[in-house]
């Protein structure tokens, strides 16, 4: 679904009781900005230096004056009294109370009330009209967080974020990814549907709100002043996102697509995706609660958690597609790393490894699953298990002085005959060094190389690296 609010049928907004403390609500902006503040200075002083895999000769000393880092980010989280309840602890996962800006806002004061992250009630919107056929009302509600979180006049903002309360951001990624945009033109950043049937029933160049998406700052000054008069002409769409890209539209403005960003317009299993993302940080992921559990053996939540312990450790790294070779055995290894390895007996080129596995279903049912209906290329991901190359699923990452080290074990597959050189294999260790992408290879990235460090029987060594400037990511000769 493009919008929020697919659960929640809390339809009415209640701005009365939140409006009697507007001095209580104004101390607080003030507290939880000072504390932030020291938060942050404190924070930035030590000289960290992380090994950089781009320009390490130059010593980069680019202040904070412009470099954009997470303070200058504000989040306005579409949530209601309903679903809040069950979402906080989606939140918390990425939401870093002090560190990141941002409100809940609901529909409701609610019954249980977190106080880490802040809560803002929605204003009325009784004076809209809302005319979408079976549609959820509260799309004007959440369309309005833009308007309603710019009118705050925070202090020393540049971007405007937006998601849904089961909107998973990578915040570190989010945040260099939008470190290439000048926050003082008007930017629209964010992703569309893989679901090719979603975009043509919205738009191909509307940002998918459950993807989340961003408005720079000067833009989302303007936006905030015409968006109600523009609402009124929208009262026939569905959803919220649709509202704010009608908005912006008129304003003139379009779409920057930004393939880090994931509605997950998906079902079933988000394996195929996650091991051959786009060559781009990871920003967020949505709609994890409606797809089965990303890691094998775990609940939602414990597989969510496994793949943040590599976020942690190498948070641009995450999910990046890096494929080595082994001539000597005949092996094509696949790392997507942070969360898979893939090995393949044989020669498989590099090409070929980039479509993605279908391993999800489309999100409506109804769709024809013998066409491709995504927005990426596909490639079949045998319902036979033993005709699968072998997975490897991470297992655990560590940080050691220059170096990290991620481990990857295999899902052993019942009954499968098992035969040539990845018979034995049970394990897949990978070296790297802390991704710390500049601008420049921001804007045109280029995928890494990898060895295969030592003669294996149940173990393979790689390590990830920057490739040779002629060197071709293939096997030789
Ligand atoms: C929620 O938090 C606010 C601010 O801390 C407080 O005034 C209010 O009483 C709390 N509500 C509940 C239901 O705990
Ligand atoms: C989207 O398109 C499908 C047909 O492909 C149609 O059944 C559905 O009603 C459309 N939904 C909206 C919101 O326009
Ligand atoms: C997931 O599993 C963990 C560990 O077994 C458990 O603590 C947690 O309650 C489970 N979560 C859900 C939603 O079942
Ligand atoms: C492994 O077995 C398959 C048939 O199951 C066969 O096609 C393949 O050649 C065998 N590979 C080796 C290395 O023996």
């Amino acid at each position: 679904m493009p919008s929020p609010y697919t659960h929640s049928k809390t339809l009415t907004t209640t701005a009365t009781r939140f409006l009697k403390t507007p001095l209580v609500l104004l101390s607080s902006f003030l507290l939880f900005y000072l504390l932030y503040h020291t938060h942050i200075y404190s924070l930035s002083t030590p000289t960290i230096t992380h090994t950089s895999l781009s320009t390490p000769t130059t010593t980069t000393t680019t202040t904070t004056t412009t470099t954009t880092s997470l303070h200058h980010l504000v989040f306005g989280i579409a949530s209601s009294s309903n679903s809040y309840p069950k979402r906080l602890s989606y939140i918390h996962t990425w939401f870093k109370p002090y560190m990141t800006r941002g409100y809940i806002f609901l529909d409701h004061i609610p019954t249980y009330n977190d106080t880490l992250i802040p809560i803002l009630i929605s204003k009325d919107t009784s004076k809209f009209p809302y005319t979408f056929p079976r549609g959820l009302r509260s799309a004007i509600r959440v369309s309005r967080i833009v308007k309603e979180i710019v009118d705050l006049n925070l202090f020393n903002v540049r971007w405007f974020i937006f998601g849904d309360d089961d909107t998973v951001f990578f915040t570190e990624n989010l945040v260099k990814t939008l470190s290439k945009y000048d926050h003082n033109k008007w930017y629209y950043v964010g992703s569309n549907s893989e679901s090719f049937d979603q975009n043509t029933n919205y738009s191909f160049d509307m940002a998918f709100g459950g993807g989340g998406f961003a408005i720079s700052y000067s833009l989302g000054k303007v936006l905030a002043k015409v968006l109600d008069k523009c609402l009124m002409r929208y009262s026939h769409l569905y959803g919220s996102d649709s509202r704010i890209f009608s908005c912006l539209t008129e304003l003139g403005v379009g779409l920057t697509h930004e393939p880090g960003f994931h509605q997950v317009d998906m079902r079933g299993s988000l394996f195929g995706m996650l091991s051959a993302h786009p060559l781009a940080p990871l920003v967020s992921l949505h709609h994890l609660d409606n797809v089965e559990p990303i890691f094998p053996g775990m609940n939602h939540s414990q597989a969510l958690e496994q793949l943040l312990l590599a976020v942690k450790v190498d948070s641009e790294r995450i999910l990046q597609q890096t494929v080595c070779y082994d001539h000597s055995k005949s092996l094509t290894i696949s790392i997507s790393w942070g969360y898979s390895v893939q090995v393949y007996e044989g020669n498989q080129l590099l090409p070929d490894l980039l479509p993605l596995q279908r391993s999800f279903v489309p999100w409506r049912r109804s769709v024809n699953a013998y066409s491709n209906p995504f927005m990426f290329n596909i490639r079949e991901y045998s319902k036979y298990p033993c005709k699968r190359p072998a997975v490897f699923y991470l297992e655990n990452v560590f940080s050691k002085a220059n170096e990290i080290q991620s481990n990857y074990k295999r899902q052993f597959v019942k009954h499968c005959v098992q035969n040539g050189s990845v018979k034995n294999l049970e394990e897949i260790v990978v070296f790297s060094q802390k991704l710390d992408l500049d601008i420049g290879k921001l804007q045109a990235p280029r995928r890494h190389c990898c060895d295969v460090l030592t003669p294996f029987d149940t173990k393979i060594d790689v390590r990830i690296r920057q490739c040779g400037d002629e060197e071709l990511i293939a096997m030789d000769p």
